[in-house]
């Protein structure tokens, strides 16, 4: 396995070779009926980094993530996934990418009726025909790599908390070992310190399992202690992208107001104690 730091994520997102890039979207214009959501907007994503995506509410966050997904309509622009133009890719490229890809919903929960096991399972019986045994053991070691205690695995979702379904949800975005997963909102609703685990988890799983990481997020704390990299979506483009540091430094006036808000100074003063 491939270990991984933060220094490290710095140092390959230095490059800009096509190679270290996982996923660019370029010129993408999205409208519902003539409401415009996203305006010729372009992000790259580079191989290895955790990038923090941000933005008022309703301003097209998950739109832009379901648009990558290829599960919204786009009327113009490009999106590469691994170097692929995934409109002109043939359809078994196109399922080798989608192997590739792990998502966790925002309003994604996890199916009530099955166990976090079956539920971890539903991508390995979607792209995989395996043997119910293996699938079991396969799916029991995602479990584990979440932090679940074994027994979860055979819980159903509503004996659950709110910290577990998230992680049992994250197990199910890495059944079929990603190489980038894109979380929406995944620690919206938990209690601040299962929010402060779930970022640790997801750089630990970073740095252990060479993955890229797409994050929309409103959390700061998540900012500023997980994300190598934020861009804010706003008039319907990246508005600034960057480190928390340009973020600081921005004089925009939504990321001015966002980050050096009383909130994010005291994260701020506290990341740098
Ligand atoms: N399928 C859809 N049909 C029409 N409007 C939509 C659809 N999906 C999202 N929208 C609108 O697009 C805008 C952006 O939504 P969304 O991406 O969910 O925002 P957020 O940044 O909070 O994730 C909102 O105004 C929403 O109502
Ligand atoms: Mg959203």
């Amino acid at each position: 396995m491939k270990l991984r730091n933060r220094k490290k994520a710095g140092a390959v997102a230095d490059h800009t070779g096509e190679g270290d890039i996982v996923l660019s979207a370029h010129d993408i214009t999205v409208s519902f009926a003539d409401k415009v959501i996203l305006d010729k907007l372009s992000l790259d994503i580079r191989r290895g980094e955790i990038l923090g995506f941000v933005g008022a509410s309703g301003a097209g966050k998950s739109v832009l993530l379901r648009t990558i997904l290829g599960l919204t309509r786009k009327q113009s622009g490009t999106i590469k996934l691994f170097g692929l133009d995934i409109e002109k890719a043939s359809e078994v490229e196109r399922l080798r990418v989608d192997m590739r890809l792990g998502v966790l919903f925002q309003h994604g929960a996890l199916f009530s009726a099955l166990t976090v096991l079956e539920n971890v399972q539903v991508p390995m019986r979607e792209y995989l025909d395996l043997p119910k045994k293996l699938m079991d053991e396969l799916a029991m070691l995602k479990v584990e790599l979440v932090g679940l205690p074994p027994d979860a695995a055979h819980k159903f979702p509503s004996e659950l908390s709110g910290g577990m379904i998230k992680r049992a949800a994250l197990a199910r975005a890495l059944a079929l070992d990603p190489d980038i997963v894109f979380l929406d909102e995944p620690t919206s609703g938990l209690d601040p310190i299962s929010a402060a685990e779930f970022d640790e988890l997801v750089v630990k799983l970073r740095d252990t399992m060479d993955l890229t990481v797409y994050m929309v997020t409103h959390d700061l704390d998540t900012l500023f202690t997980a994300c190598d990299r934020v861009a804010v979506l706003g008039n319907k483009k990246v508005l600034v992208e960057g480190t928390i540091d340009d973020m600081l430094k921005s004089e925009e006036p939504w990321v001015k107001s966002y980050f050096r808000g009383k909130r994010a100074r005291q994260l701020d003063l506290a990341a740098r104690a």
